[in-house]
């Protein structure tokens, strides 16, 4: 695992930022795997700067995202189809129908989750995988468990995942309880990924999930196995590592 450490949110932005471009540059018809939440919201920024700026051309990328919640319509301000498009999808020339997301409105879990796994086998798989970091050490939407799930599925999200996102919502209750995400496998078949960091509150997590035991209590301990990962993160979030 190759580890940045960088002095604070805006630098580790900045950094995953970087290599995200690289890739685009040296592969423009990559596939990007990509994630929600606070912490690539930075990094998403500066794509759409170095966008605007003529520096970045998407015009060949297709993504898939790691996961979505059920229940939610696209349109729902939550829903991480909206989110996409608010921080990404609608400032860059990602052409229309290349950007791939779970569609959390199928009723059927099944059938959703073995054509979102079909969809990215037929691509050729995911050159370039972003991930964020749960405090419980989760992946998408990857909780602790005693297995390590395989392709993409249905989850029921735990109590502390809940909590950590009622912020969004007008209360814990409208939360959704169940989520579409990549399984392990399928972060795992990723040819190259890019996790990404920051924080002292996930610090803990991330001395757990580098370097301690592989268990799928942690589920991102499995991060260690794959040949080509790096991890951007801030000093916060690296306190713990000597
Ligand atoms: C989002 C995702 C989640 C987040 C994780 C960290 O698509 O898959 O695993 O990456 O919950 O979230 P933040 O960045 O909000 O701390």
């Amino acid at each position: 695992m190759k580890i940045y450490k960088t002095k604070n949110y805006e630098e580790m932005s900045r950094k995953a930022a970087h290599i995200i471009s690289a890739q685009v540059t040296l592969k423009p018809d990559s596939i990007l795997g990509l994630a929600t939440g606070s912490t690539p919201i930075g990094t998403y920024e500066n794509l759409v700067k170095w966008y605007e700026d003529g520096d970045l051309d998407f015009s060949g990328i297709t993504t898939v995202n790691l996961d979505e919640y059920k229940g939610l319509p696209r349109d729902n301000d939550q829903s991480y189809y909206y989110f996409m498009h608010h921080h990404l999808f609608d400032h860059v020339n990602i052409p229309d129908g290349r950007t791939h997301l779970p569609d959390g409105t199928k009723e059927d879990s099944d059938q959703e989750c073995r054509q979102y796994e079909e969809l990215i086998q037929s691509l050729g798989g995911v050159d370039l995988q972003l991930l964020g970091l749960g405090h419980n050490g989760h992946i998408g939407f990857n909780e602790p468990d005693d297995i390590f799930p395989d392709d993409t599925h249905c989850v029921n999200l735990q109590e502390r995942t809940i909590e950590a996102n009622k912020r969004f919502f007008a209360s814990a209750d409208e939360v959704p309880r169940q989520a579409y995400t990549m399984g392990i496998g399928t972060i795992m078949r990723a040819k190259k990924i890019l996790i990404v960091v920051s924080g002292a509150d996930k610090a803990d997590t991330v001395k757990e999930a580098f370097f301690g035991p592989i268990t799928p209590k942690v589920p991102a301990s499995i991060l260690q196995l794959h040949p080509d990962v790096t991890l951007v993160a801030d000093e916060a979030a690296l306190s713990k590592i000597d």
